[in-house]
């Protein structure tokens, strides 16, 4: 497994789209039991994206719009491709299609087991801890 065998696309169509929604409901439903309701918040107008390894759809993430920010969320990794710079690639792709869209910061609520991963693309905690889904989170920001 090689991250730079991973293409990053929009996912602007309806068969993309069902593949960005497997793997959540593989990561988020199935392996960390986060309700289907709670799982498809806001996804109406939500900008979808995938990585792709070949043909095979192996990680996901969305950006929802804000007046003020760009909102990242719902971003998953396929578990046997983790830890190969997948979900940085999604992380960069996603950052600068929000920064395209005329975004000059990013908000996510970041899992607290994750933070780590998004403290080293330069997002800063902000606030205290609290939960979502019954697993905890805290808000992270970065300019764009
Ligand atoms: C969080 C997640 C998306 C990370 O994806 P990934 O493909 O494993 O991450 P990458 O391999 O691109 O890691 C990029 C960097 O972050 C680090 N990193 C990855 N996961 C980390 C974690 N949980 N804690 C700390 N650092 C982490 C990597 O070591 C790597 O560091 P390096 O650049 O120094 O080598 C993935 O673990 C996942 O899908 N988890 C389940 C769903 C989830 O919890 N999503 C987050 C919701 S907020």
């Amino acid at each position: 497994m090689n991250a730079d065998e991973i293409r990053v696309v929009v996912a602007d169509d309806d068969r993309l789209k069902q593949m960005a929604y497997q793997i959540r409901r593989r990561v988020f439903i199935e392996e960390q039991g986060v309700p289907e309701s709670i799982e498809l918040d806001d996804d109406g107008r939500a900008i979808h994206v995938i990585a792709l390894a070949g043909a095979r759809a192996v990680g996901c993430a969305r950006i929802v719009p804000h007046r003020d920010y760009a909102k990242i969320g719902r971003m998953a990794v396929e578990r046997e491709w983790r830890k190969h710079g997948v979900g940085r690639r999604l992380l960069d792709f996603i950052l600068r299609e929000a920064r395209t869209l005329g975004y000059r910061r990013a908000v996510l609520h970041a899992q607290l087991h994750a933070e780590g991963f998004y403290l080293k693309a330069g997002f800063k905690p902000f606030g205290p801890e609290f939960d979502e889904a019954a697993i905890p989170h805290r808000r992270m920001e970065r300019e764009l």
